[in-house]
């Protein structure tokens, strides 16, 4: 047997009526989902306590049975939270185990709480629920990670670094510029989540295992019960679509793909050659046999964790690809690849958010970046723009400068005016105070560029965002 505890006589309960024989040991733990399933336990179990309630005030059980369900539920949150009831794992899955307990528990009552309900549209509510207390949780953590890049930024405004293209030296920016990029894509990735929460928050459950009920189920009063507006129109797509799972799991992959992509700058610039950062000793590891070693492997765990979450999205859309309406059993493997999406990204968010936090960076090798690699270069073709020159010809203009450095190796600042002046007879003195880094940064003032000024509205608008949000997630 795959899992020690189950057994041939107790798992069959819910369904074996119709069957002479039991399953065989192999089919149990085969089929069995409650090792992936539990976690959804007090989801299971908030379910049930709208569909008594429901089954109460539409006159199908008394209201008596009612509140003895509600109160043997409460009772069985109560233990699990604190640990005196554990999961029987020989239960074939969560909404077995939380029936047979409560049944346990109460008697006869517990024997209706499956009126006008399939594990069908159940196991779609639980899933909805999960989510409900899973995204929240995690943009809230997003915006921690927000906020944490927001404050690193605010201490440098005025930290040149070299801006990339190709991974070649391109322009000058700051480093507060450079975080705060990363941070407006994270903006987008928790409002991707809210949004796939609108859909999330649409009520399953009265569709049944696909067609309804004849029982005078009111599903929208069960709706309200569970915090919910919206109920799902059709019954077969009720119990059918797991779109909300893939939609989630899709806002996820986005969520670590920017880390991943982050991570990766992490990785380069904490190399000998960058040295931008300095990762603290907490968030490093280090080399069994090079002494030495202080290695960035918590960014690398994280971008290396980013294929796992892509798979467990091509998993989902892959499983559901190929099924007819409506319940197919093919959809209990959503959970592996949605929960392994969840947790994966939960703890990446959480400690590349500690890992930054606590590194330190590095001014003076961010600043010694700039000085070579001609980043002045396009500054120069604009500062001929402001003078009248096509731009076209000012880029000739400019470049042709940058081969003269090139061949007396130097930077385009160590250029003599009469250098500048064999380049254009329009370059004067006052070329020398357009093209130190800063100046360059602080040229441009452009909305969203990086000049100080603009970088300042930027870390602002972060703030505000951050603080919207917190109310509102
Ligand atoms: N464990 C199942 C799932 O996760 C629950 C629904 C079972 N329904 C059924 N007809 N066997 O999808």
């Amino acid at each position: 047997m795959e899992h020690g505890t189950i057994t041939q006589d107790n798992h069959a309960a819910l369904w074996h009526g119709r069957f002479e024989e039991g399953p065989d040991a192999q089919a149990v733990s085969f089929e069995t989902s409650i090792f992936v399933d539990e976690r959804m336990a007090l989801d299971d179990i908030k379910g049930s306590r709208a569909h008594a309630e429901m089954l109460g005030y539409a006159g199908i059980i008394t209201k008596d049975e009612t509140d003895s369900i509600i109160a043997g539920l409460d009772s069985i949150e109560k233990d699990l939270n604190d640990g005196t009831l554990k999961i029987d794992y020989s239960a074939e899955d969560i909404h077995s185990f939380i029936e047979a307990t409560l049944t346990d528990r109460i008697g006869e009552p517990g024997k209706k709480v499956h009126t006008g309900r399939s594990r069908n549209d159940q196991i779609a509510l639980d899933e909805r629920l999960y989510l409900c207390r899973f995204v929240p949780d995690l943009q809230n953590r997003i915006l921690t990670l927000i906020e944490t890049l927001t404050q690193i930024a605010e201490k440098h405004t005025k930290t040149i670094m070299p801006g990339f293209t190709h991974m070649q030296h391109a322009q000058p920016v700051t480093l507060a510029h450079h975080l705060c990029a990363w941070s407006w894509m994270l903006t987008r990735d928790a409002d991707r989540l809210s949004d796939a929460l609108k859909r999330i928050r649409i009520s399953p459950i009265g569709a049944c295992a696909l067609a309804g009920s004849g029982l005078p189920l009111n599903r929208k009063y069960e709706a309200k019960q569970l915090g919910f507006d919206e109920i799902t129109m059709n019954s077969l797509d009720s119990v059918s679509d797991r779109d909300y799972c893939i939609e989630t799991v899709s806002a996820l992959s986005l969520v670590q793909m920017h880390l991943s992509r982050f991570c990766e700058e992490v990785v380069l610039w904490s190399t000998t050659e960058f040295s931008f950062i300095d990762l603290s000793e907490k968030w490093s590891t280090g080399s069994s046999i090079m002494p030495q070693k202080k290695n960035p492997d918590f960014a690398e765990l994280i971008r290396g964790r980013t294929g796992r979450v892509y798979g467990d999205l091509i998993a989902l859309l892959t499983m559901m690809k190929g099924l007819p309406l409506a319940y197919d059993r093919d959809m209990q493997e959503d959970k592996q690849s949605l929960f392994d999406a969840c947790d994966v990204v939960l703890s990446c968010v959480e400690v590349f958010t500690k890992m930054i936090a606590t590194a330190s960076w590095n001014e003076a090798a961010m600043a010694a970046a700039c000085e070579g690699g001609f980043l002045n270069a396009t500054d120069i073709a604009d500062y001929l723009v402001r003078k009248g020159m096509p731009f076209r010809t000012a880029h000739g203009v400019s470049a042709k400068a940058v081969r003269l450095a090139i061949s007396k190796n130097c930077r385009l600042e160590d250029l003599s005016q009469e250098d500048f002046k064999s380049c254009s007879p329009l370059i004067e003195s006052d070329i020398f105070e357009v093209i130190p880094p800063a100046a360059c940064v602080n040229a441009r003032k452009t909305d969203g560029g990086p000049a100080e000024s603009k970088v300042m509205e930027q870390i602002s608008a972060l703030k505000t965002f951050c603080a919207e949000k917190r109310r509102s997630f």
